[in-house]
């Protein structure tokens, strides 16, 4: 069954930038992947205020947190193994109390849902934005993809894997820029920066 609709609740409280990124220290963040994840927020803001000027209702801040924890438990699951994404969201939950938050670190690798940009802005955001920066810089999909197989395709199962998360990552790609009616491969992102 699908998760519900994605609606922040007032109590739910959202950390800062700088909150995140002590997160970040606590949790021993290799540099790169610091560099990484600040660049995937400012991709995944600039949507966000896009769709806020679009008169969408999307909260900035909570999309801002979600983007700059995702990738929490990397260093950690790169020294120790484990499944990055489940393992943060569990942490950025015990951290934030936001599910709202740990819903997009939890989904950002892939969403095994319908991809509704309506219903569910924030996770596919965050998915989406991870998938544009490659290391710390703008790119696009097939070439973020073309990476990917390079790197990581070493068994046919493993480049199956990328070839349906680079389909999905195309859908996303399609059904964000239809909600928003923005090209989003013409969108330089550079003004892009953390609120
Ligand atoms: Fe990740």
């Amino acid at each position: 069954m699908p998760p519900l609709p994605v609606k922040s609740d007032p109590s739910w409280s959202v950390p800062t930038a700088s909150e995140c990124m002590q997160h970040w220290e606590d949790y021993n963040m290799l540099d790169n992947i610091k560099a990484h994840s600040t660049q995937v927020a400012k991709v995944a803001v600039t949507i966000a205020l896009i769709a806020e000027h679009a008169g969408i209702p999307v909260h900035v801040p909570t999309i801002q947190a979600s983007a700059l924890m995702h990738d929490i438990a990397k260093t950690y699951s790169i020294l120790h193994g484990g499944n990055h994404s489940q393992l943060g969201a569990a942490w950025t939950m015990h951290l934030t109390g936001n599910p709202v938050i740990a819903m997009g670190v939890l989904h950002h690798v892939f969403w095994p849902f319908e991809p509704d940009a309506d219903k569910y802005f924030l996770p596919l955001v965050v998915s989406y934005s991870d998938k544009r920066v490659m290391h710390d810089n703008l790119t696009s999909l097939k070439k973020r993809f073309g990476d990917l197989s390079v790197r990581y395709g070493k068994t046919e199962k493993i480049k199956q894997r990328i070839q349906q998360t680079y389909e999905q990552a195309l859908v996303l790609e399609q059904r964000l820029e239809n909600l928003l009616g923005v090209d989003l491969n013409a969108c330089s992102f550079d003004s892009g920066r953390l609120v």
